[in-house]
């Protein structure tokens, strides 16, 4: 069945699969364990996803970079009724920042209509500009630095040095922040998580920047551009190179170093659905919280077709979960 043939709003349900990420790693957060956090995730992900109504394969998982467990590329998710999407999945981005007990690891689950999302496959980084939807079309990966600040800066009317450009703290992306530092703007660096951060562009009320800069993680370019196309924002990518196997490996799909990807290549669906729910506190989502039997979550909840854009507060019994058949664990030492 074709997604444009239901009118369901998917993202309604995949929030229940970020949610149950949380919910299961949540316990995990500050033990100095990244793979607990992700093997919990994971599993209550898949778990819950594979309720959903859905013929759904993952174009984009998570995992290959570190050998955390993961829900790979090209798994099937869904009871294999009902639409023929892909989906891309990040059960924790951040997973660092979960494990270190920092604040801002979201959960995030993206999907669209069979075909339409990038697959980056053995594409490891994309160098990326991102932006919400007041400078969505003024963003161009090509121009200097100097150049998109500013124009970024004009669609928003604001000075120069009122800009945030928000990027990951990385040696590679050094070359880079000196050239912002060069134009007044300020600098925002997160350790990790820049799907959030290139989220955190969108709002004008509180938003905590107005440009995402910098080379991070090409699955993530894929879902942040999902998130993107639900707020209006704007997304360009080029691929990054840390070495000469990644060079050929980009040539081997005939892109070079000057290929640009729009938003439109990274995914081509005009219905796309997105829902992340909070980790960690952060400034996107608050994190998981506990209050006596209950856990409460925060969720974002996405589609590019509506345009809606909900937030979802939620409290949940673990308890009554589990008495409902619930094969979900809710961390190291809880006892259901
Ligand atoms: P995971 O927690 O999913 O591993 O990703 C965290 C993250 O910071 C991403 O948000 C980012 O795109 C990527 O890692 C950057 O990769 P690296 O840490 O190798 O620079």
């Amino acid at each position: 069945m074709s997604l444009f043939a239901s009118d369901k709003n998917l993202a309604m349900e995949l929030v229940r699969g970020t949610e149950a990420a949380v919910m299961a790693s949540g316990r995990w957060m500050g033990r100095n364990n990244k793979n607990e956090v992700d093997r919990s995730a994971v599993e209550a992900m898949r778990y819950m996803l594979n309720t959903v109504d859905m013929d759904g394969t993952i174009v984009i998982g998570e995992g290959e970079k570190d050998e955390a467990p993961m829900l790979a590329n090209g798994e099937k998710l869904g009871t294999g009724n009902g639409p023929e999407i892909d989906i891309a999945v990040d059960p924790i981005d951040g997973t660092r920042l979960m494990a270190m007990g920092l604040g801002g690891a979201i959960s995030v689950v993206a999907a669209a209509e069979r075909g339409s999302m990038f697959s980056p496959e053995n594409l490891f980084y994309f160098q990326k500009i991102a932006t919400g939807p007041d400078a969505a079309d003024f963003i161009d990966i090509d121009a200097p630095v100097h150049v998109n600040i500013r124009r970024v800066a004009r669609a928003k009317n604001k000075s120069i040095d009122d800009i945030t450009v928000i990027m990951l703290n990385r040696p590679r992306n050094e070359a880079i922040r000196e050239e912002v530092c060069k134009t007044g703007a300020r600098i925002r660096l997160i350790s990790d998580g820049d799907v959030a951060g290139a989220l955190s562009t969108c709002w004008n009320d509180g938003a905590t920047a107005d440009l995402l800069l910098g080379s991070g993680g090409s699955p993530e370019a894929v879902i942040t551009a999902c998130a993107l196309k639900c707020l209006g924002g704007g997304m360009q990518c080029k691929p990054y190179f840390r070495n000469e196997e990644d060079e050929e490996n980009a040539k081997a799909r005939g892109m070079d170093k000057h290929t640009v990807l729009e938003l439109n290549d990274l995914v081509k669906s005009d219905n796309v659905f997105f829902a992340a729910t909070g980790a960690s506190d952060g400034d996107l989502l608050k994190g998981i919280s506990y209050q006596g039997a209950h856990m409460h979550t925060w969720s974002l909840c996405m589609r590019s077709r509506s345009g809606t854009v909900r937030y979802i507060e939620a409290i949940h019994s673990p308890k009554k979960l589990s008495q409902l058949g619930s094969a979900i664990s809710y961390g190291p030492t809880h006892q259901g």
